[in-house]
Order: structure tokens, then sequence, then C-alpha cells
């Protein structure tokens, strides 16, 4: 297997690119992980050279790079860059990508899913394919919508074949999300208790504190559910509920992803969108994005699983932009036992949550007696922070820069295949339908909160709430 010898952005002036990739491909320079004849070609429609365009990414490498700059790193890095102006809807242009090497050539197409197919065409027909092998990291979405991901799909198999598709969902490269496989099946004391006789509830939250950002023209067709619940969160769900894989790789775990995937339909659905508070905007304030708009920046929805192991548990997902937190976690809530010895152990739950970002670990509540000649439970916890342990120690790799150098080694592990993508398209299609079908209401929520109240709700009354992230940090005294 030959290493690659040519990596090439389209969409190299994009945000993705300049916040991401650049950073994440600096941080493989550094670690000595790009090979020593790999070229990198930035593919743009905007007046720029190699000089002009490194110049422009540099602060932004410096800023998302988790490594200092050094300056002689920065100028091999620098050396390999070459910037490509043209169209990238012109055949034509294409004849600036033509290399008679027989190199192993690596394509990131950094742009919205509209711009897949033509690029692809483009390259077969003005022979850049020609010579060489030829292997394509594919941003999410992939595709617009179903029917466009199956049509796309088709296209892109036939051209460059499944093989050499890489479909990229960053989240598979979180160290924590790994992990998530590691908690469950390397610890008899988890994986014993991992089924609906134990297990009360699941919930699953993604909060981000920021609003669309820049990101409108983009937010505004895809809203929450096709930008996280689609992609992001279903792959959260299928790691935490699947079945042990029989290997580590990318089939056997995708196969039983997909079984969970196929097991899932959902009972209830909660849509919102962020209005101003105080100095931040309202969504449909935001730029390029419509002053009526209907797109839901937060979803909550109440899901239920077929498989044997969790049928009858709710499962709860949740997502949204402007909420008053910034914290990716998983929750699983056990069932209370039933013991005379103690009278109060129905107002602890034990939990335990799997922390993904920012914050990094795992937390385990259980109950103890409190010390004294009473018979009253306290909850009391373990709380393992990942990133306070290993951040100075062995500087974890970050998703894209992971994924990126597994990319250039060949290895597909962490990349998604086909199947998760059409299943995680058809439930998609499944919770517009439900959507439709149900007349459910957009809820505005002011910025800065925790969501709209009906979110809260959905929960209430199954006599639960959602588990904030912020749990982790209170104490519980004895
Ligand atoms: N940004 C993120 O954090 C993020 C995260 C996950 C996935 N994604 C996905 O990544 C893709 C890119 O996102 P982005 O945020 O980087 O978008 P963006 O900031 O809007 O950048 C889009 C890029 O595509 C280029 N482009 C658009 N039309 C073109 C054309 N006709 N010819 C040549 N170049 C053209 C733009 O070039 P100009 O500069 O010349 O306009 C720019 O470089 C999208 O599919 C998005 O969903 C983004």
């Amino acid at each position: 297997m030959t290493e690659a010898t040519r990596f090439t952005i389209f969409g190299s002036t994009g945000d993705l690119t300049y916040r991401k990739l650049l950073p994440a491909l600096y941080q493989l320079e550094a670690r000595g992980l790009l090979a020593s004849g790999l070229t990198i070609t930035c593919v743009g429609r905007k007046p720029l050279t190699a000089v002009t365009y490194v110049a422009t990414a540099r602060p932004w490498i410096e800023k998302g790079s988790r490594f200092r700059v050094d300056p002689e790193i920065f100028a091999r890095f620098e050396a390999r860059f070459r910037y490509v102006e043209m169209e990238i809807t012109q055949v034509e242009d294409y004849d600036l990508l033509v290399d008679e090497s027989e190199g192993d050539h690596l394509y990131y197409f950094a742009v919205a899913p509209a711009y897949f197919e033509p690029i692809a065409r483009n390259l077969k027909e003005a022979g850049v394919l020609n010579q060489g092998t030829h292997r394509v990291i594919l941003e999410k979405p992939f595709g617009e919508d179903e029917t466009h991901a199956r049509h796309l799909n088709t296209v892109l198999t036939d051209i460059f074949g499944e093989s050499n598709l890489y479909r990229i969902d960053h989240y598979l490269g979180k160290e924590m999300i790994q992990n998530i496989l590691a908690i469950r099946f390397a610890n008899r004391l988890f994986e014993g208790i991992w089924n609906r006789n134990f297990i009360k509830e699941i919930q699953i939250t993604a909060a981000e504190t920021i609003g669309v950002e820049n990101r409108g023209p983009y937010y505004e067709k895809a809203g929450a559910i096709q930008d996280m619940v689609q992609n992001h969160l279903l792959q959260l769900l299928s790691y935490v509920l699947m079945d042990p894989p029989t290997s580590r790789s990318e089939e056997a775990i995708q196969r039983q992803q997909s079984d969970i995937i196929r097991s899932l339909s959902v009972t209830e659905m909660v849509l919102g969108q962020y209005s101003a508070n105080g100095e931040l905007k309202g969504y449909r304030e935001e730029s390029k994005v419509d002053p009526q708009s209907v797109t839901e920046t937060f979803v909550a929805l109440k899901l239920g699983s077929s498989h044997e192991k969790f049928i009858g548990v709710p499962i709860y997902l949740r997502t949204g932009k402007r909420l008053d937190q910034k914290a990716t976690t998983i929750t699983v809530l056990f069932k209370t036992p039933s013991s005379p010895l103690f009278d109060n152990l129905k107002s602890h739950q034990e939990m335990l949550i799997i922390k993904i970002q920012p914050d990094e670990g795992i937390y385990f509540r259980f109950n103890a007696k409190k010390p004294g000649t009473d018979q009253t439970i306290n909850p009391v916890m373990m709380n393992f922070c990942q990133s306070c342990i290993y951040e100075n120690r062995i500087n974890t790799p970050e998703a894209y820069e992971r994924l990126l150098g597994d990319a250039l080694r060949h290895d597909k592990t962490l990349f998604t295949g086909w199947d998760m993508v059409e299943l995680t398209w058809q439930f998609a299609s499944a919770l517009s339908a439900f959507k439709t079908k149900h007349g459910v209401m957009l809820q505005l929520y002011p910025a800065n909160t925790d969501g709209p109240q009906a979110a809260q709700d959905l929960l209430h009354h199954t006599g639960s709430t959602w588990i904030r992230s912020d749990i982790t940090e209170e104490a519980y005294a004895l």
C-alpha cells in the first residue's frame, strides 16, 4: 500500500479547512506523520498563491493547533503547499490537477454535498483519475436528503469504488467515543448490567452555547436534525446500545451499529428555535437566515428500541444551539433496587455519565450509607477526568488529526460505511414523517437557557429530568 503523495482540498478557503483541517495537518507534520513526499494542493476560486494562501491560513493554524507553531516545522509544512485557482464546476479547469505520477491521491471534499457529484465527474472527465490511485474523504452531510444520498452514493461508487470512499463523521475520531467500547466491553461490571433489567433510561445530550454563527445558509437547510441527530447522535447511540462486535474491523463494528439504528422508533419529539435574549440575537436575526425561518435549532426525542436487551427502556436524545451549557454527555440511569434495609433509596439515582466533550471522563454515582447509626443512604461518586490525567502526558490527538492520519494510512476503521449512512438517512426521513403526522410545532426558547419547556415535560411525565453535565461537579456531603 503506497503512502498518499498528494492531498487535495476542495473548499480550501472555507471554515472547515481553516479551523479544522489545516491545524490537524500541521499537528500530523509536527508529529512526523506526513510522508516526506506528500504535497498539499489547495483548490479555491479566490485569486491566491501558495504563499498568500499559507499566510492567510497561518493564524488559523496557530489558533487551532494543540502545539505551539515551531518555525522550522512550519517551514517544512509550508513547502508542501500548492494553490490552484479554479472553479470547481468547470471541467476545463481540472487540467490543472492532472498528475501523471503513479502516486496515491487523496481528495478532501470540504464543500457542500451539492458539489460532490460535479467534482467527482469533473475529476473523471478531465482525466485526473487516469494515473495512480484515487481516494476521497467526504464531509458530512453525505447528501442533502435520503434520495440525494442514494444517488450520490451510486455516482461516487461508480467513479471511485466503495473501498476508496472515506465518509467522515469527526465524532468517531473523538477519544471518549472510542472509549465507550472499552468501558462497555472491557469491564464485566458494566456489560453485565447493560440491559433492560438494570437500565431505567438513557439520555444523550449534545448542547452548544454558540449560535449558528456564519453558517446560516447551511444551517437553514440542515437544522438540528440533520446537523446533529442524523449523524453524531445516532453514532453515539449505536455505540451505547450495540452488541459486542466480533472484531475491530469497520465491517464488524458497523454491522452491530446498523442493527441498533434499525431497531429504533420515535415516540415523542420537541422542536425548538432560539429567540433573542438580552445581547444575544435570536436565530431569525442571524446573518443569512430567513427572518421567518422555521428551521429547528433544538430537538429533543424520546425513542424506543426493539433490540431484545432494550425493549421498554426510554431513550432520550437532545441537542441544541444557544443553550446555557456546552456539553456532550451520555447518561445511563439505573433502576432503583428495592431493599427493606434502607428508607430513602428511591430518591438517589445510580447513574453513569460518559463525558465526551469539552470535559472528557466518566462519572459514576452510586449509593453508600451515611456514617452513623441510622440507615440513611447518600449518593457518592467516582469522577474520572480523562482529560486531566492524560492531557499533558500523551497529547491525545484531536478528532480530525486522528481521522486524517488514519485516511493517509489507508485505515478506514473510523469512517462510515454506506449501510450506516443509508440507515441514518432513513431515520431522518422517519423523523420528518413523524413531525408531519403529529403536527409537531416549533417552540421558541430564549438564547442561553435550557431549551423549550416542552423538552423538560417530555421527561417529567415519566418522573424523570434531564441530567445536566454539571451534576458531576456537585459534592455529596456524607
Ligand atoms: N465548518 C464546520 O465546522 C463543518 C463541520 C462539519 C462538516 N462541515 C461540512 O463541510 C463542508 C464545508 O463547510 P464549511 O463550513 O467549510 O463551508 P464554507 O465556509 O461555506 O466553505 C465552503 C468552501 O467551498 C468553496 N466553494 C463553494 N462553492 C464553490 C465553487 N462554485 N467553486 C469553488 N469553490 C467553491 C468556498 O470557496 P469560496 O471561499 O471561494 O467561497 C469555500 O472554500 C459542508 O458540507 C459542511 O456541512 C463543516
